[in-house]
């Protein structure tokens, strides 16, 4: 059977968005092709990415989500500053930052680990929350990189406002040629 790509995040509420809009407006200023924006509609904080995934996986992990989700309670997270990966002079994912609370930690790991127990890759490197805002182009001129790094490096570091997550969805992601569409296929609700 057909794998689908899949990846296990949080959603943004919409005052959140407005509010990244608003930032990314800022930070397209000067316009660059150097940078992949991500529309605002689809930027999330992923837990996991599992990447290619057969039907039967995503029935477990479905399942997986709303085990995990009943048995903890709603919890929220504060969102700002803007980051890079790896660093602010060599920006690859341009990013703003989530103040993770031990429960975020938490479901994570859990996800995290039942992934790994269904034979996932364990990520390689360490949690390191974040909301993906655009993604330097490799073959970005050295001169554009800094223009990027500079207009970055001039950004206040604001606090965005704070997320609620009372739910986690399992998304399904096609990779089309104007950009990834994300698709909902399992939602599980925190318990209250
Ligand atoms: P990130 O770039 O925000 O870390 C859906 O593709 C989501 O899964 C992306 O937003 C991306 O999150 C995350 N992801 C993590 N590893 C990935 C990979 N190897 N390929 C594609 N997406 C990945």
């Amino acid at each position: 059977m057909t794998a689908i790509r899949a990846f296990i995040a949080i959603e943004l509420p919409d005052a959140i968005r407005e509010k990244l809009s608003l930032l990314l407006d800022r930070l397209k200023c000067p316009e660059t092709s150097a940078v992949r924006w991500v529309p605002v509609s689809n930027i999330h904080l992923t837990l996991k990415f599992l990447g290619d995934t057969s039907p039967n996986n995503l029935e477990i992990f479905s399942k997986i989500l709303h085990a995990e989700a009943a048995r903890r309670r709603s919890f929220e997270f504060e969102i700002g500053g803007i980051g890079t990966f790896p660093n602010l002079r060599r920006p690859r994912v341009i990013w703003v930052g989530v103040q993770a609370p031990a429960e975020l930690i938490g479901l994570q790991r859990s996800i995290e680990g039942e992934a790994i127990r269904l034979g996932y890759n364990p990520d390689g490197r360490p949690f390191s929350p974040h909301l993906t805002l655009g993604r330097v182009n490799q073959n970005a001129t050295p001169q554009e990189v800094r223009q990027i790094s500079d207009v970055l490096l001039k950004q206040p570091s604001e606090k965005l406002g704070k997320v609620t997550v009372d739910r986690v969805v399992l998304f399904r992601s096609d990779l089309r040629p104007n950009g990834a569409v994300y698709t909902p296929l399992a939602t599980a609700k925190l318990g209250h």
